[in-house]
C-alpha cells in the first residue's frame, strides 16, 4: 500500500510525553507519513559540530511503530544564532542596501561560501546519520526556496557571482552592452567588474539587466537546492527528494529546479490571509495544481494543504465543515498522490501561533480531526489504483518564467499580470468543466488541439517557428496582445510590425496600441457588446477575417479579435485582456471550432477533472460550494464513493470510474 496522508509535524515544539499520543491518534487518522525538522537546525546542531540527532531518532522511531514514515527537511532556512554571530556577513542584503537581521527566518545569502560551508557539514552528518534509519523514505531540501529572497540578496559575494554568469552568458563586455542596451543614460561598462546587484537607483532600471538578474537569482536558487541534493544522493542513494514549490511564485524557475527532484511538492492556503479571501479559490487552486502538475510532467505531493485557519498577526477565514476535504481531493484530482496537512497541531510559540492545523492549541482531536479521518478513510483505497496516473487535456496553456520576469519588469498596464492573465484564460476553461494542461512553449504542442499562449513578449525565432508549425500541422493557436514586441534579452524588436514573424500565421499586423490607463473598452461580438481590459492592439487585416471589433476609442469599428487559417490549422489573435463574459463566449466559440467536449455540466464551483491510465478514467466531482448542486455528465460513469449520481452534498467529493475499453 503507498502513501496518501500526511502531516507537517513539529514534534520538537512538545514535551516527549505527547508524542506517542501524537503517533496514535495520526495512526487513527490515517496518516502514512509526517514531513519533519525543516525548522530544527539549532535542536540538532547546538553549536558548531556538535550533533544532537537522537530525539528526532526517537521521533521517527515511534511514529514507525505506528506505520508512519517520515520525510526529513533540510533546515536550511533558517541558520541558527550562532552561525549569524560567527559569520554575520551570510545574513542577506536588500535593495536599499541594508542587513536583513535574524530573528525571522531566510535570513541567508544563498551564494555565500561560508554558509555553503556551514550547510555542507550539517546536511553531511544529517544525511548520513538517517541513510540507513528504516523510518525514513526521502528529504525535503530547505523551504520554499525563493520565498523572500526576491530583492536579497546584494552582497558583494552575489555581486561576484552575478558578473561571473554575465561573464559565461556573454563572454565579451561589448556584446553585454548591445545586449543590455547601454547606450541610453550612458549605461556602457568597460568591463564585468563594473557590473553591480540592482541596489536602489535614484530612478529608473535597465530592462534587460533586470531580467538578466532575475534569471542569475533562479539560477542561484537551483544551485544552492544542487549544492544539498548532491550530498543527500551520495549519501542516501535509496531516498527520494523533492522540495516544497509554491504555486506561480517565479522567484526560482520551477522546471529547472525539477530536474534536481524525483519529484515536486506544492503548498497551498486558498482560505486567505496573504491575499483577501476569495468568492471561488478553486478556480485559481485548479490553475496552481495544472502548473505544478506541468513541472515535471508527472504526478506531484502537497507537501502543505492548509487544513486550519491561516495567520500571523492576523487570521484569515475558518474552514466550513468539509471544505478540507473537498481542496484536498482537488488536489488529488489534479495529480497529487499525496496530500500532506500543514501543520498537525496548532503551534503555541513564534511568528505562526494563529497558523492552524489538524488540532487545536489544546491537542485534543475535534471538527477538523474528524473529517481529516474520514477522508483518508474514505479515499485512501481508491488513490493506491490512480497513483501515477495523469490527465489527458486537449487544451494547453503556455506558461513560461522569462515571460513572467519581463511583465514583472514592466507591466505594460499598471494592473497587467502574466499570472492572472493565464489564470484568467485558464478559469474560463475550468467554468466550462474542461481539464487544462500548462506547458511551455518550446513542448511538443502535437497532441493538443488548442494551444492558448498569453503575452508571447519574449521571443525567439525559435519560438516563432514552433508556432507556426504547430498551426501548419492544425494545431488551433491563441495568441494576444504584446506578442512578439522583444527578444530574447527585453530589447525591443524593430525588424517588422507587430507581432513579428508571426503575423505570417496571424495574418494581421499591429502597428499602433492603446494603454487602457484608468479606463476600460469595449468590444462588439457576437452581436452583444462586451468589456475589453487593459489593452487594446489597433490591428490591420491581411489575411485574417475579424471576428470582433472594438467599440470604444478611435480605432472604434476596428478589428479586435481575429481569425486566420494556416496550413492546416487557425490562429486567433485577442487583441485585448476579454473581460469575464467575453473571455467566456470566446472560449465557447474556440472550444466549437476544435471540437473539444467539456465532461458535463455544472454550476459555477462543481469541478469536473480526470485522470487515467490503459483501462480507466477516473473522474472527480467536487462541489467546491456550501449549497447542494446537480450535474450532468457527458459520459458513462460509474459512482465509487459519494451518495447519489447527479447530486451534491455541501463540499461533497464524488469519484467515478469509466473503462476506456466498454463502448461508451
Ligand atoms: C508556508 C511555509 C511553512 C509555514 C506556512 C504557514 O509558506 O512553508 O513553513 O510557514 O507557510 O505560514
Ligand atoms: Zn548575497
Amino acid at each position: 500500500m503507498s502513501i496518501h496522508f500526511g502531516v507537517d509535524y513539529y514534534p520538537e515544539h512538545w514535551p516527549k510525553e505527547r508524542w506517542e499520543t501524537d503517533a496514535k491518534l495520526m495512526q487513527e487518522m490515517g496518516v502514512q507519513v509526517v514531513r519533519m525538522a525543516e525548522f530544527s537546525w539549532f535542536k540538532m546542531e547546538p553549536s558548531e559540530g556538535v550533533f544532537h540527532f537522537e530525539w528526532l531518532e526517537e521521533a521517527v522511531a515511534l511514529l514507525d511503530k505506528y506505520g508512519i514514515k517520515s520525510i526529513l527537511g533540510t533546515p536550511t532556512a533558517a541558520p541558527p544564532a550562532w552561525i549569524i554571530e560567527r559569520n554575520p556577513e551570510i545574513q542577506p542584503i536588500d535593495r536599499e542596501g541594508r542587513r536583513r537581521h535574524f530573528g525571522g527566518r531566510h535570513h541567508d545569502c544563498q551564494s555565500n561560501e561560508v554558509y555553503r560551508g556551514h550547510i555542507k557539514r550539517f546536511v553531511t552528518a544529517f544525511s548520513k546519520r538517517f541513510a540507513e534509519n528504516p523510518g525514513v523514505i526521502g528529504w525535503q531540501i530547505d523551504n520554499e526556496l525563493g520565498n523572500s529572497h526576491y530583492d536579497l540578496c546584494m552582497c558583494n559575494s552575489c555581486k561576484a557571482k552575478f558578473q561571473q554568469w554575465l561573464k559565461i552568458k556573454y563572454g565579451k563586455i561589448e556584446t553585454l552592452n548591445d545586449a543590455w542596451g547601454t547606450a541610453f543614460w550612458s549605461q556602457g561598462f568597460n568591463n564585468f567588474s563594473q557590473i553591480g546587484t540592482p541596489l536602489i537607483t535614484a530612478v529608473g532600471e535597465n530592462p534587460s539587466a533586470m531580467l538578466d538578474w532575475k534569471c542569475f537569482c533562479s539560477d542561484l536558487i537551483v544551485d544552492f537546492a544542487k549544492w544539498q541534493a548532491d550530498i543527500i544522493r551520495a549519501n542516501c542513494p535509496e531516498h527520494f527528494i523533492t522540495h516544497n514549490y509554491m504555486c506561480f511564485d517565479n522567484k526560482v524557475n520551477y522546471y529547472d529546479l525539477g530536474k534536481l527532484l524525483d519529484f515536486v511538492s506544492n503548498d497551498i492556503y486558498p482560505a486567505g490571509h496573504w491575499q483577501k479571501p476569495q468568492a471561488h479559490p478553486d478556480s485559481g487552486l485548479a490553475a496552481s495544481h495544472d502548473v505544478v502538475r506541468g513541472y515535471k510532467k508527472q504526478p506531484f505531493w502537497m507537501m502543505e494543504q492548509q487544513s486550519g485557519m491561516s495567520g500571523w498577526e492576523i487570521m484569515g477565514r475558518a474552514l466550513e465543515p468539509g471544505q478540507m476535504s473537498a481542496w484536498a481531493m482537488q488536489s488529488v484530482a489534479h495529480g497529487a498522490d499525496a496530500v500532506v496537512f500543514f501543520r498537525w497541531r496548532t503551534c503555541a510559540m513564534g511568528t505562526e501561533q494563529y497558523w492552524h492545523g489538524i488540532l487545536g492549541h489544546s491537542g485534543n482531536p475535534g471538527r477538523i480531526y474528524n473529517e481529516a479521518r474520514q477522508l483518508t478513510h474514505t479515499f485512501s483505497k481508491h488513490m493506491d489504483d490512480f497513483e501515477g496516473t495523469m490527465p489527458h487535456p486537449e487544451v494547453a496553456i503556455v506558461h513560461s518564467f522569462r515571460q513572467n520576469y519581463a511583465f514583472d519588469i514592466q507591466p505594460n498596464h499598471p494592473e497587467l499580470c502574466y499570472v492572472e492573465q493565464l489564470q484568467k484564460y485558464h478559469k474560463a476553461l475550468y467554468n466550462k468543466k474542461i481539464p487544462v494542461d500548462f506547458v511551455r512553449g518550446m513542448d511538443d504542442l502535437s497532441s493538443y488541439k488548442l494551444v492558448i499562449a498569453p503575452l508571447q513578449y519574449l521571443m525567439t525565432p525559435q519560438l516563432e517557428q514552433h508556432y507556426i508549425d504547430y498551426v501548419a500541422n492544425g494545431g488551433h493557436l491563441v495568441l494576444t496582445m504584446r506578442t512578439g514586441v522583444k527578444d530574447a534579452t527585453n530589447l525591443c524588436m524593430t525588424d517588422r510590425e507587430l507581432p513579428g514573424r508571426l503575423s505570417e500565421i496571424c495574418g494581421i499586423e499591429v502597428p499602433e496600441y492603446d494603454c487602457l490607463l484608468e479606463t476600460t473598452g469595449g468590444v462588439f461580438y457576437n452581436s452583444r457588446e462586451y468589456e475589453a481590459e487593459k489593452w487594446c492592439d489597433i490591428i490591420t487585416l491581411g489575411k485574417a477575417k475579424q471576428i470582433a471589433e472594438y467599440t470604444t476609442g478611435f480605432y472604434r469599428q476596428s478589428p479586435a479579435i481575429t481569425e486566420n487559417s494556416y496550413g492546416n490549422g487557425i490562429t486567433w489573435y485577442v487583441g485585448t485582456e476579454p473581460g469575464d463574459d467575453l473571455m467566456a463566449d470566446l472560449t465557447d466559440y474556440f472550444l466549437k471550432t476544435c471540437g473539444i467536449e467539456p465532461l458535463g455540466t455544472a454550476a459555477e464551483g462543481v469541478e469536473m477533472m480526470t485522470r487515467e491510465n490503459d483501462d480507466s478514467i477516473w473522474l472527480f466531482i467536487i462541489n467546491h460550494t456550501n449549497e447542494r448542486q446537480v450535474y450532468h455528465l457527458h459520459g458513462m460513469y460509474t459512482l465509487l464513493e459519494g451518495e447519489k449520481e447527479e447530486f451534491l452534498n455541501p463540499y461533497e467529493v464524488q469519484l467515478l470510474i469509466k473503462s476506456k475499453r466498454s463502448r461508451y
